[in-house]
């Protein structure tokens, strides 16, 4: 591995005697791991059951190491959205950020999705997530990597932060700024990472970092908590930036992450001697976590905690509205296909069959397209949405036809009708094509994996017709 000469340098200088193993670290191969979906563990034993080799993330609960040599990114249980691949270090941010179910948190950079799939994860189905990316084309892997996880609270964004701070003043209890980096914890796995790096980049990055935390303030209720994170190692972008942030603003408090997270497992504080402020900041920056490379088990992180001081704006309060419903038949066809298809009857319903029987839930058409818009969210004119909350399906001419997103939001025993697949025609219909079924079924169908909802089929004399989205189909 080619590192650059400068950042050979640099890492030299800040480290000492402590280099030599941190670029030891670059001759062991890179680490892999995944993280599980707990809203479709539904027996909470994706640990024990999935059929792959792996061993518990000590910082994450929902995070394992795993093998690439099986690959798993190419199983039909990642398809269903069963787990999400991701770095392991990467993991520990979250669970610094610390969602609780009900909580309305922004996550301001959030492609392609690993972040913001696990805070959905936590949030398991209740309170908000608006996940948002600048770039439109990033923007759409990480609906994607939404709607795949089965995720029905959570809308898409596609803006710049500072238009995301003028359309969501004060209103967030968590922000997660996942900021966009020199990319050094990359290097062991993108070779691109490392062309593009040079000391300007990194300083040009700060400067960017700055101006998205400036954005994020503004978005974020007293009392609320913000975690700032990179997967980079320079201190210009991690220590010094909460100490510029802390200088700047008073009225934040650095929280510890050892109240959080474990204190063993390799896990470290910022480094006083990275600081350049005051000495106030420096002896308060070892509340910042580092993940060293050559310290544990990943590439590479820096997080910081910061609580605004003040009370919590109790936004469940202001934003929770009734449905906007103009014409009350517009929703007949939606309301007759639950009726047809889903089991409205059960009392352990999952969290995402409860949540589509509320008759004055926020419903809204966009064009012929309805979703359902998560609670607790304020008006949506005026920002470019990639997904609206939970997308429910498209009116046709007095017909329903449910999208792609409601079955993956759904578990089998939410539906009338659900075609179980084996291995090898769970890849038959992920490649696109009919499977045989029930001669008993009729239209809308469910079909799962290992009791995982993959997308809908549509029954007719014993065959599936294919509902997968063509854009998603597997070639092989
Ligand atoms: C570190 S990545 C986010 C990774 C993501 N949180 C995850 O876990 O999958 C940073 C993101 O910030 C976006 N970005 C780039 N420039 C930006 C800017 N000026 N403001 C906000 N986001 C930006 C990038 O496109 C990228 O998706």
């Amino acid at each position: 591995m080619n590192l650059p000469e400068d950042f050979i340098h640099h890492m030299r200088e800040l480290l000492g005697e402590e280099a030599g193993s941190f670029f030891q670290s670059y001759q062991e191969p890179k680490t892999y791991g995944l993280r599980i979906n707990p809203l479709k563990d539904y027996n909470n034993s994706f640990a024990e059951d999935l059929p792959f080799t792996l061993s518990p993330v000590g910082w994450a609960r929902e995070g394992f190491y795993a093998v690439a040599e099986e690959h798993p990114g190419r199983h039909p249980l990642h398809e269903a959205g069963a787990y999400y691949i991701q770095e392991p270090s990467a993991m520990a941010v979250v669970s610094l950020l610390d969602p609780k179910p009900g909580e309305i948190i922004c996550d301001l950079c959030a492609a392609p999705g690993g972040k913001s799939t696990q805070i959905a994860g936590r949030l398991a189905g209740k309170g908000l997530l608006a996940a948002n990316e600048i770039f439109s084309s990033r923007a759409k892997v990480l609906s994607q990597n939404i709607e795949r996880f089965g995720i029905g609270n959570c809308i898409v964004c596609n803006e710049p932060p500072h238009r995301m701070a003028e359309h969501f003043p004060s209103f967030f209890q968590k922000i997660l700024v996942d900021a966009p980096c020199s990319g050094e914890g990359m290097f062991r796995k993108d070779n691109t990472a490392i062309q593009e790096w040079s000391r300007n980049q990194v300083s040009v990055c700060a400067e960017r970092q700055k101006s998205i935390l400036e954005d994020a303030d503004r978005m974020l209720s007293t009392g609320g908590v913000m975690v700032y994170s990179t997967c980079t190692f320079s201190p210009e972008e991690d220590e010094n930036i909460i100490e510029w942030f802390l200088e700047t603003h008073p009225d934040y408090l650095l929280e510890d992450w050892r109240t959080i997270l474990p204190n063993h497992c390799g896990l470290e504080g910022g480094r006083k001697e990275f600081c350049t402020g005051s000495f106030a900041s420096a002896e308060q920056i070892q509340k910042t976590l580092r993940l060293w490379p050559h310290k544990l088990k990943g590439e590479g992180h820096f997080a910081a905690r910061l609580r605004k001081t003040g009370k919590l704006t109790d936004n469940l309060q202001i934003h929770t509205k009734k449905g906007r419903r103009k014409k009350t038949e517009d929703l007949d066809d939606y309301f007759e296909f639950i009726q047809n298809f889903l089991c409205t009857g059960q009392t352990d319903s999952s969290y995402t069959i409860t949540d589509l029987l509320t008759p004055n839930a926020n419903y809204q058409y966009f064009k012929e397209e309805l979703y359902r818009i998560p609670e607790h969210m304020k008006s949506l004119r005026g920002i470019k949405l990639v997904r609206a909350g939970l997308h429910l399906g498209t009116r046709q001419k007095n017909r329903f036809k449910p999208a792609h997103a409601l079955a993956k939001a759904l578990s089998p025993k939410d539906v009338v009708q659900c075609h179980e697949c084996d291995f090898e025609t769970a890849l038959r219909y992920l490649k696109g094509e009919t499977i045989p079924c029930s001669a008993d079924y009729r239209s809308w169908t469910l079909v799962s994996y290992q009791n995982i909802s993959l997308g809908w089929g549509k029954a007719q004399n014993g065959i599936l017709k294919n509902h997968y989205p063509k854009g998603l189909r597997i070639m092989n």
